[in-house]
């Protein structure tokens, strides 16, 4: 097939890699020409595992190409996707501008049958709304069909995830563009669900608000947890041993953030909100998210009389581990909180530092090893669950800090081990 994907992001570009990778000629289009000048060149403006690899594989096997302008890619194209972004408006809705000005910009050169499949999260109904705009700007009905294709993949495992997905969504009101798009995928997965384009749209926000209801709820436990000296830990893994339940998502800490469940729990209320219905559950999930940042931030400020001066050291910024992106990350509430309260920040995180530096105060202080961080600090905060800092080297940790103290907002330890060593250990819910 000859592919167009417009939008080289966290999605578009594994999209188009993993496309080109599986035999499609594909050409991968972006606004910020910066981006499509490393992509040309076989650099990943994004780290992913695995993805810089497949990009330079599939760019000297000739089947990838990158440009910034698309109209001639797209009158060669059997299928154009679109993964652009749809951030948060000021009013917690989507913001569809992005993709409507995608759709603009190519709907003047379709001069032939093409299938628009929309990868972006959206809003239901606006596969419909896309339609519409095709039909506004005097695209033949008989040139197009929508098909909404929602995406799934995790950052930090999205290649694999890609490659391996456990159900790809096809929704669409033409048929034969639905078998179209499975056949893309049939090499990938069996489970290819085929279903209308509104419950498509719904299935990406309802997973999304889902996951984030699962995290919002053991963090809650966790809370009680430590207020009645049980642990979180063993409770999440003899709640996960139950199938209905499941082990996934049952890691209590200080809430999520990243690109995705964020805005995509706002977006999920707005959309019931517009349809007359308020989504209880999810806008408390919101709220406790929210706070669950605050008690982590009020057990660092108890654990001294005083913040002002203190020197801390920062492990993680990333909103997880395996990734540079620091969009909605806790790191990105809990850091200024403690500047704004005089303490010294020594951050240090494997990969994200460049694209923290953009967001947080110039106060913060960078360092480029997690150990170095440690020397003198009055205590080590732990912000993401890096694998690195999984296992590490207590007695160096213990010698290097001026207090062995560790606030973990990831519970990557076990308290009686650290306790044992001299610690001082604090976790959410352990
Ligand atoms: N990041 C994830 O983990 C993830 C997972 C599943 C779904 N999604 C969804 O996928 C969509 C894209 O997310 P992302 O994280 O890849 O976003 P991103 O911000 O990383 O990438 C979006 C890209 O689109 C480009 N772009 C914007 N307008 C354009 C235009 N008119 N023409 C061409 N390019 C344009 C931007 O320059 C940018 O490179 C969002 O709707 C998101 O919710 C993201």
């Amino acid at each position: 097939m000859n592919i167009t994907v417009i939008g080289t992001g966290y999605v578009g570009l594994v999209t188009a890699v993993c496309f080109a990778d599986l035999g499609n000629r594909v050409i991968g289009i972006d606004v910020d020409i910066e981006k499509i000048k490393k992509l040309k060149n076989g650099e990943s403006p994004i780290y992913e595992p695995g993805l810089t690899e497949l990009l330079k594989k599939n760019l000297r096997e000739g089947r990838l190409t990158f440009a910034t302008n698309s109209k001639e890619a797209i009158k060669t194209s059997d299928i154009i996707y679109i993964a652009v972004g749809t951030p948060q408006d000021e009013d917690g809705s989507a913001d569809l501008s992005y993709l409507i000005t995608a759709v603009r910009y190519f709907a003047s050169v379709i001069d032939h049958k093409v299938i628009i499949v929309n990868k972006s999260t959206v809003p239901v109904g606006t596969g419909n709304y896309l339609k519409k705009i095709l039909l506004k700007e005097n695209v033949s009905e008989n040139l197009f069909a929508v098909v909404s294709n929602p995406e799934f993949l995790k950052e930090g495992t999205a290649v694999s995830d890609f490659m391996y997905p456990e159900r790809v969504v096809i929704g669409s009101e033409d048929r034969d563009a639905i078998e179209s798009i499975a056949r893309l995928y049939e090499p990938l997965t069996k489970n290819i669900i085929k279903t209308d384009i509104l419950s498509a749209e719904m299935i990406k926000y309802a997973s999304n608000g889902f996951l984030a209801t699962k995290i919002s709820f053991i963090n809650e436990i966790a809370n009680i947890c430590d207020r009645v000296g049980a642990n979180v830990r063993e409770v999440a893994y003899g709640m996960g041993l139950d199938s209905r339940i499941g082990d996934k998502f049952l890691n209590a800490g200080i809430g999520y953030g990243g690109s995705c469940f964020p805005k995509d729990t706002l977006a999920l209320i707005d959309i019931g909100k517009k349809a007359g219905y308020d989504f209880q559950i999810l806008e408390s999930v919101v709220r406790v998210n929210e706070n669950q940042k605050r008690l982590f931030f009020e057990k660092v400020k108890a654990n001294f009389t005083e913040l002002k001066n203190k020197n801390i050291a920062i492990w993680g910024l990333a909103f997880k581990d395996n990734t540079d992106d620091i969009r909605e990350s806790p790191a990105l509430n809990i850091i200024p909180w403690l500047v704004e309260a005089g303490a010294n920040i020594y951050a240090y995180d494997p990969i994200s530092i460049e694209n923290a530096k953009r967001l947080l105060p110039e106060e913060v202080n960078y360092i480029n090893d997690a150990y170095d961080t440690l020397k003198d600090k009055d205590c080590l905060l732990i912000l993401t669950d890096w694998k690195e800092f999984k296992q590490v080297d207590f007695k160096k940790m213990k010698e290097y800090l001026k207090a062995p103290t560790i606030i973990d907002g990831r519970n990557l330890y076990k308290k009686d081990d650290l306790k044992k060593l001299g610690f001082t250990y604090i976790g959410m819910g352990i």
